[in-house]
């Protein structure tokens, strides 16, 4: 590790604040999936909703206006101020944050959505013991991830199993982000102690006409994967 991984993504996501959030609300895809998980956790009335990772805070939307009380953290400052500017009116509170060490009291979620987030820590066990700490018994988490295909799709001669630290670079800024196969995220979920309700991979939503990589068309692909889990002890 080059440098601490919640610094690391502070420092990039705020590099590219307004121009990620222009992008990650122009993109269908995504649109998709802030829906797709909405609706994995409804009736979300009067619950509880943490956003790990909440980016511009858009996904935090669906849950507020259907009556949730919604919580929203971020490594980035710019991200977070974003997300006050154009959100707070719907009562959703917005901190700088690191998912890994919460400062929030234990059993105090009801729900948990991590939305492309997850990828940007190391440690991936602390992280899923600290959700699962201050989620309340049944509650539930999903985690989305870049389905791991979509790594060998992008860079031709991928190595499916070559897990661990991966450089990529996104207008202009090179970030870093920790690769996993599937049957990692299932080990290291299953370690947890958390349970697996679901595992999905979504056919994706995308605008036409679709974009061509290395020879194949994004529509024939799952992007995302999504952990649907549950705290299930006392
Ligand atoms: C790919 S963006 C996804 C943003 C949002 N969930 C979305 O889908 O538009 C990843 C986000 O995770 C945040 N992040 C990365 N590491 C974090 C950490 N340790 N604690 C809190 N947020 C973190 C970044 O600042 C960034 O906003």
């Amino acid at each position: 590790m080059l440098m601490d991984d919640f610094k690391h993504a502070q420092k990039t996501y705020n590099q590219q604040a307004l121009c990620y959030a222009e992008q990650a609300n122009a993109n269908k895809a995504l649109r998709h999936i802030r829906q797709l998980v909405y609706r994995l956790l409804t009736p979300v009335t009067n619950k509880k909703i943490l956003s790990i990772g909440c980016g511009e805070g858009s996904e935090c939307v669906l849950f507020a206006e259907n009556g949730a009380k919604v919580v929203g953290i971020d490594s980035s400052s710019e991200l977070i101020t974003l997300a006050t500017n154009k959100y707070s009116e719907l009562g959703i509170d917005f901190l700088v944050m690191d998912y890994e060490e919460t400062a929030f009291e234990e059993a105090t979620f009801d729900g948990i959505i991590s939305i492309m987030s997850i990828m940007y820590k190391a440690d991936l066990r602390k992280v899923l013991l600290e959700l699962k700490r201050i989620l309340k018994p049944h509650g539930t988490l999903v985690i989305v991830v870049p389905h791991p295909v979509r790594k060998m799709i992008k860079y031709a001669h991928f190595d499916y199993f070559a897990s661990g630290l991966h450089e990529e670079t996104w207008e202009n800024v090179t970030r870093y982000n920790y690769y996993r196969t599937i049957e990692e995220y299932y080990q290291l979920i299953k370690e947890s102690g958390l349970s697996i309700e679901s595992l999905l991979e979504p056919k994706p939503e995308l605008d036409q006409p679709y974009q061509v990589i290395n020879n194949i068309s994004e529509q024939l692909y799952p992007h995302a994967l999504i952990f649907v889990l549950q705290k299930v002890e006392y």
